[in-house]
């Protein structure tokens, strides 16, 4: 069977062996207040590897998990993760947007942290097979108020019990869901990025930049606290060699727009290829605004906002959607994004693919996997 249409099949009780919770907890969620990533929904995917072979798949209550302290993953961060989002449409469809791009990803994290890779072709069909599962029994955890979906977050640890420094023989896999909100809040108020000079996100050649890997996200927080400390809410990153080259902002990718182009940072290893990046740089070139994908120095930037010609900044993630930025921190500055904000582009991408992910707007490039949920 063709992979996509792996989705599409209809679940009699899940293709895994399946424990269902006691007591769902969803009349305890108010779906009003959800944040991001603080609940989660009733069921979670499971499966191991042992012995050579990832084995025991399964789907069962989302709960605490049995480790000794001396696991692998705890000491040595043998972990990947990644994270896509399922929509409950106007229609009452269910899409899940682009997972198998997240399917590719996962399987390229796991390969640069040395964790025993399924074929990609297996990896996909897992990751389709228990995400629709799991929206199949957690249908009614999926948010349906604008800007909520349902956040998939896969995970992947090294379970094996040793302090030998060295890739673990056993593993486990898990796809847990939880009901979100936007992460950043009201798309209207923009973010405050500060530049971080001192600190580095992940090394320019060789790293684990690319890899959504734990250590890159341990490495943001001590510069995380001190932007907020200063009143920004995230850092812009520079590059790993010279702190010149702009490069990501960690829970997201960064477009800038100057003088009616719009410039982010190539994927040269040292940023995450994000999915959502990836849709903007095609939904850019096919409305016809110039696009380049380069190396931009934050003197650049900051040339171009002192001389009027930085028209709109905005970030490209999962979790972000698309957010705008509102204030830059360089230096002992700090720099207001010309009004208004969110721009127009920055709106007009937000409302197109948002409108795409709900159904709202058709799906000229087939990016929706609709889950059928009878
Ligand atoms: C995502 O956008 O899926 C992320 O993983 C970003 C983040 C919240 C860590």
């Amino acid at each position: 069977m063709p992979l996509l249409d792996s989705l599409l099949e209809p679940v009699s009780a899940p293709d895994f062996p399946f424990t269902p919770v006691e007591t769902s907890r969803l009349g305890q969620v108010d779906f009003d207040a959800l944040g991001f990533g603080r609940v989660f929904a009733d069921h979670m995917f499971s499966m191991d590897y042992r012995d050579g072979d990832w084995r025991d798949a399964r789907i069962h209550p989302y709960g605490p998990l049995d480790l000794e302290p001396g696991t692998v993953t705890l000491h040595y961060g043998q972990t990947v993760f990644d994270g896509f989002k399922a929509f409950q449409g106007e229609d009452g469809q269910v899409r899940v947007f682009r997972p198998d791009r997240n399917a590719q990803r996962l399987h390229d994290s796991c390969r640069r942290l040395c964790i025993p890779i399924m074929p990609l072709e297996q990896m996909r069909e897992i990751l389709f097979a228990a995400t629709r599962a799991l929206i199949r029994v957690d249908r009614d955890w999926i948010p349906r108020a604008p800007g909520q979906s349902l956040y998939v977050r896969p995970l992947v640890i090294a379970t094996e019990n040793t302090l030998e420094v060295r890739a673990a023989d056993a593993y486990r896999f898990m796809i847990m869901t939880a009901p979100v909100g936007g992460y950043f809040g009201d798309l209207q108020d923009g973010v405050s990025l500060r530049v971080e000079e001192r600190y580095t996100r992940a090394a320019s050649i060789g790293g684990l930049g690319a890899a959504k890997t734990a250590a890159n996200y341990a490495a943001s927080l001590l510069p995380g606290a001190e932007s907020r400390a200063r009143g920004f809410e995230q850092v812009l990153w520079l590059d790993g060699n010279e702190h010149r080259y702009v490069e990501e902002v960690g829970a997201m990718n960064i477009f800038f727009r100057i003088d009616g182009r719009v410039v982010t940072p190539p994927l040269g290893g040292s940023i995450l290829p994000g999915v959502v990046r990836d849709s903007v740089l095609t939904l850019l070139r096919e409305w016809g605004v110039p696009v380049e994908e380069r190396r931009l120095e934050i003197s650049e930037v900051i040339d171009a906002l002192r001389a009027g010609d930085l028209e709109e900044v905005f970030g490209a993630g999962t979790a972000a959607v698309i957010c705008p930025v509102a204030r830059i921190g360089y230096l002992d500055a700090t720099h207001s994004i010309a009004p208004p904000v969110p721009g127009e582009l920055t709106r007009r991408l937000y409302d197109e693919l948002t409108g795409i992910q709900c159904g709202r707007i058709e799906d000229r490039h087939g990016w929706n996997l609709v889950v059928p949920l009878d």
